[in-house]
């Protein structure tokens, strides 16, 4: 089959890699400086390997390209775009709202076309469908699914293969088409009965993170005013063999995905009459752990960071891997130059940020690790500065969150 995904990051790459061991796959991306890279076999996200896109490409199942016109004759077209939220943090589809018109546009028969973007439930029927029939000049007989992304970039146990994946058509036939295609490079499907489900299922996976990160930020709080270490206090939570999952406290919350899908749930909610109390709550909480923590790195150094030279360790929302997008670094930086800071930071996985290079892990008076990368030793980073604080539980012999 002819399969086109549509945006070729996280997911979109991802998706790619793992469909050209079955397909013909193109990779429709509008960044060239991506899709030249791509198409010399470099891939620019963790988790897919140069080799494998080199040996789909010498294969003939993989090409990069930012020309419309390839999307003509697809079986498939598989929507990969970015979700966002706008500037008051409501759901922002105008990347959905221009693939459906590219695809739309450039579709020359009836295809499968499948969201894999998050977005809230009713996206595929009340949003996408419409969009492309919209601008779709001929009236072809285009079949929907929704088949909401899993990915986790950077994990090794679990990947395109052996994740289960959760899908469902606007239609019978769209349901069989999608099962069919994904089940060529997928162990397990789950068939939901409707795409709003899917839908929904997704967005829930990731507020349940959200909640659960910010109920463990706020114990590190309370924790802290009393005396006691969270983490050993999660530890022994964690002896309890059911009814109870242990998240760990930390700088907040970053990615793609936690920050930002909880939000679509609370909007569709809020519209149908529901306010999503739990959501609002967390959310704030995982915001205000920065301040939080340039508030508690200031008393430890005598009430006041005015002038003082502070590292923040890891600038990375997550360990190994170099996607920065929401870190909770950028609010920290932000909360420390507003005590007075004078603030650096050190992340040789992300390497540039900004316009800035990593600094080394030297010179500073304060340390702050947000992240740790594995190729980053605790060791160099507990003599970085005379004072460290950690965020992670990985610097033992740090000042704990
Ligand atoms: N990153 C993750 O871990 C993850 C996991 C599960 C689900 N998701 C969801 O998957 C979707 C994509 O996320 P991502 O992390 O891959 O984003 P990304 O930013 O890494 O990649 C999206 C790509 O789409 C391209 N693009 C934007 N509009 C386009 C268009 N009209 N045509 C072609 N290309 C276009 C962008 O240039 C970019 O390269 C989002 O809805 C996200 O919430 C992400």
């Amino acid at each position: 089959m002819k399969v086109v995904v549509v945006g070729q990051g996280y997911v979109g790459l991802t998706i790619a890699a793992f469909a050209a061991n079955h397909h013909k796959v193109v990779g429709f991306e509008l960044n060239s400086l991506v899709v030249t890279q791509l198409n010399k076999g470099i891939s620019h996200i963790e988790g897919i390997a140069s080799d494998e896109i080199k040996k789909a490409i010498d294969a003939g199942n993989y090409k990069a390209t930012h020309d419309a016109a390839a999307i003509a004759g697809s079986d498939i077209v598989v929507i990969a775009v970015p979700t966002p939220l706008d500037a008051n943090r409501k759901p922002d589809l105008s990347y959905i709202y221009s693939a459906c018109k590219i695809i739309a546009e450039n579709l020359t028969g009836p295809a499968l076309i499948i969201n894999e973007s998050t977005s809230y439930p009713g996206t595929l029927r009340d949003y996408i469908k419409p969009a492309i029939e919209k601008y779709s000049k001929l009236k072809f007989d285009h079949q929907y699914a929704i088949s909401p992304e899993r990915v986790d970039p950077g994990r090794e146990d679990f990947n395109q293969k052996n994740t289960p994946r959760l899908y469902a058509g606007l239609t019978p036939e769209a349901t069989k088409k999608t099962r069919d295609f994904y089940s060529t490079f997928c162990d397990t499907l789950v068939e939901v009965s409707s795409p709003e489900v899917a839908e929904a299922a997704k967005l829930f996976e990731n507020s349940f993170r959200q909640v659960n990160i910010a109920l463990v930020n706020e114990l590190a709080q309370i924790s802290h005013a009393l005396g006691i270490d969270v983490r050993e206090t999660l530890d022994a939570a964690g002896t309890k063999p059911y009814g109870f999952m242990k998240f760990q406290p930390s700088a907040g919350v970053g990615g793609h995905c936690i920050p930002i899908d909880p939000s679509y749930l609370a909007d569709v909610a809020e519209k149908a009459g529901v306010t999503a109390t739990f959501i609002q709550r967390a959310n704030e909480v995982n915001l205000e752990m920065p301040k939080y923590i340039a508030s508690r790195v200031a008393r430890d150094n005598g009430g006041s960071l005015k002038g003082k030279k502070v590292l923040v360790v890891g600038v990375a929302y997550k360990p190994n891997v170099a996607d920065t997008r929401e870190t909770p670094a950028e609010l920290l930086i932000d909360a420390l130059e507003e005590l007075g800071a004078v603030v650096s930071w050190s992340d040789p996985v992300v390497g540039s940020w900004h316009g800035k290079n990593s600094a080394g892990l030297n010179g500073a008076e304060i340390a702050v690790v947000v992240t740790k990368h594995d190729v980053v030793s605790a060791e160099d980073i507990l003599k970085s500065a005379p004072y460290v604080f950690d965020t992670t539980g990985k610097v033992k012999g740090a000042v704990q969150l």
